[in-house]
């Protein structure tokens, strides 16, 4: 028979629960969107996302056991995402995570959230994925990783500054484009020419597997307005605003698959599995799969449902569970990134 858990995600601005089985199905993944509430901001307000989700997080429970056909009394353990995020916004998770396992007296596991991202991409495969190299681009993190197992994550290079989705939502807002930028940006990159301008693309040339996107932000915002902001100008023509944003994806998305193509040389690993929101990103999926048949590599992208922030990654967590690695009584939330341990 099988085992249901209750998989809990609360790390930034989505409030999320799903239920799945120790088979890996997935019955039931709910996401509610705080977006409305911080666009007015221009970026997520941490604590108004930790209000938020104290008022979402247990409707978005009912919901997610209701689409699944089943009642809370027949969850026999549950999941959460505790680390890294913004420590307000885990801590709801992980208090309400502690509070229905004694409840309801199941174990609790928890798994990284970052490392979840990646194993979206084995719950969409429906089959073993590693080892693999693990590509994660989402709005806090741009990492690079070996993994051998759904357990044993090495973090090959990451970003020395900006995110990448963080890189595409301070472009939106350079651009006037709104939040979230991601989304935003591409659809105005549609329209434009990727060869306007020529943006730099950080350690390309390099051996190392790290990033950096600062630069190319900032070459953004000089190139729209220049350097003398006191000079700025106020309106951006709408052929200058497509080619500024088609050109930046551009290079974002050329550093994106290079360094995953040497990661795959270093590593002597032949299966690149891709997560995380920029992943949702169409120009950047086009130019993995191109360099998959061009390079013979196996690609395994997180479908664009699993990409941005969910609760079904959550189910990375079986994987602890089957070992009986039961997460403490006084689980914390982590907010910085820590490799998982055997
Ligand atoms: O993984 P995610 O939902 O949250 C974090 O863990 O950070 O990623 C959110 C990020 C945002 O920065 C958003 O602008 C970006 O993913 N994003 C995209 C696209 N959709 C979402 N970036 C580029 N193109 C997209 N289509
Ligand atoms: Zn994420």
């Amino acid at each position: 028979m099988s085992v249901y858990f209750l998989g809990i995600e609360t790390s930034c601005d989505e409030t999320a629960a799903a239920v799945f089985t120790d088979e890996l199905q997935i019955l039931s993944n709910v996401v509610a969107s705080q977006t409305e509430l911080h666009s007015r901001f221009g970026g997520v307000v941490p604590e108004v996302a930790a209000r938020a989700h104290l008022q979402r997080l247990l409707p978005v429970i009912d919901e997610s056991l209701k689409h699944a056909g089943i009642t809370l009394q027949q969850i026999g353990c549950i999941a959460v995402l505790n680390s890294p995020g913004l420590v307000g916004a885990l801590l709801i998770g992980v208090s309400a995570a502690k509070m229905l396992a004694v409840a309801l007296d199941v174990p609790l596991v928890n798994a990284n959230h970052i490392e979840a991202h990646v194993f979206a991409c084995r719950l969409a495969a429906q089959r073993d994925i590693f080892p693999c190299v693990g590509l994660v681009i989402s709005g806090g993190h741009t990492s690079l990783f070996e993994c051998q197992s759904p357990l044993e994550f090495k973090l090959l290079g990451a970003t020395i500054d900006d995110a990448a989705g963080e890189a595409f939502d301070k472009v939106a807002s350079i651009l006037g484009l709104g939040f979230p930028g991601g989304p935003a940006v591409e659809r105005e990159a549609r329209k434009g020419d990727a060869k306007a301008f020529s943006f730099p693309r950080s350690f390309y040339k390099d051996e190392r597997l790290d990033f950096s996107f600062s630069g190319l932000k900032t070459a953004v915002l000089y190139t729209a307005f220049g350097q003398d902001m006191s000079q700025r100008r106020h309106t951006l023509s709408e052929k200058m605003r497509a080619d500024l944003a088609a050109s930046f994806q551009q290079a974002v998305v050329d550093v994106l698959v290079r360094k995953s193509l040497q990661a795959l040389e270093q590593t002597g690993l032949s299966r690149l599995a891709v997560g995380g929101g920029v992943a949702a990103n169409r120009c950047l999926r086009a130019a993995l799969e191109r360099a998959a048949s061009e390079h013979h590599f196996e690609l395994i992208l997180a479908p664009l449902s699993y990409c941005t922030d969910n609760a079904a990654m959550a189910a990375m967590a079986v994987e602890k569970w089957r070992r009986q690695m039961w997460a403490p009584g006084d689980l914390d939330a982590v907010p910085a990134y820590q490799p998982s341990q055997m």
